[in-house]
């Protein structure tokens, strides 16, 4: 959203490179239950039609109870969180509880339908206002405009780590954001390819400083 704000050459002026971890770009064939059944059912949409502009689970008190359950014998949150991110492999519940203080942040609604959108359709195009004569508005056409990923300039750094359990990010729409990258300058592309790491390893995995993170920022450093 906050992308719109910028022309393409200012935002490219503002970038010497960019890190892209378990990236949320094509997202068509997200496996995860949670997200893939939100989006086929249109629950932003409903929420949205509803008149909840913010999207916030701290707000609605999800997470005291998904805390409380946490708290049950028995239970592994971990689980829970397997259910949205896929199965991490590096996660402890002490790390996970940490995490459940500061997050999940609320998000505009309009950003869940728009992610929801791409979801459904498997491609990486502008917010579908869902009428012709709002997208002929803002866009000049009565379909959203699809971004151009060929104006991304191929010696534009990248470092780019996908996991094969995320399911988020899954492996197969990273496979078709590379292919847009295919003539990429071969030494501005690091790719990086985890076969344990799940979503939320990216954010708190215990081997994620070495792993991860280590790499990150010797790359970074080279720019
Ligand atoms: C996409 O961007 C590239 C590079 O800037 C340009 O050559 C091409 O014409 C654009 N394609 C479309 C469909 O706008
Ligand atoms: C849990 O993971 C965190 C972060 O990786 C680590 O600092 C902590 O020592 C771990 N705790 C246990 C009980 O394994």
């Amino acid at each position: 959203m906050a992308l719109a704000a910028f022309s393409k050459e200012q935002l490219l002026d503002t970038l010497r490179s960019a890190i892209l971890l378990s990236p949320i770009a094509y997202v068509g064939q997200m496996t995860s239950p949670v997200a893939r059944s939100a989006a086929e059912n249109f629950l932003a949409e409903a929420l949205y039609w509803s008149g909840i502009y913010e999207f916030d689970l701290r707000g609605e008190g999800v997470v005291k109870l998904l805390q409380d359950i946490c708290q049950k014998p028995g239970v592994d949150c971990a689980h829970l969180l397997t259910s949205f991110t896929g199965p991490n492999c590096c996660l402890n519940s002490t790390i996970v509880d940490v995490f459940l203080d500061h997050e999940p942040q609320p998000t505009s609604t309009k950003n869940l339908i728009h992610l929801a959108q791409m979801v459904r359709d498997g491609k990486i195009s502008m917010y579908d206002y869902g009428d012709e004569a709002q997208n002929m508005e803002h866009y000049g056409q009565v379909t959203p405009p699809l971004y151009n990923m060929s104006s991304i300039p191929n010696d534009l750094p990248l470092f780019l780590s996908y996991g094969r359990a995320d399911a988020l990010s899954d492996v197969r729409d990273v496979k078709l954001l590379l292919e847009n990258l295919k003539d990429h300058d071969g030494d501005k592309l690091v790719t990086q390819y985890r076969e344990d790491y799940a979503h939320a390893d990216f954010v708190m995995g215990g081997t994620a400083r070495e792993v991860v993170y280590d790499p990150l920022t010797a790359f970074l450093r080279l720019q």
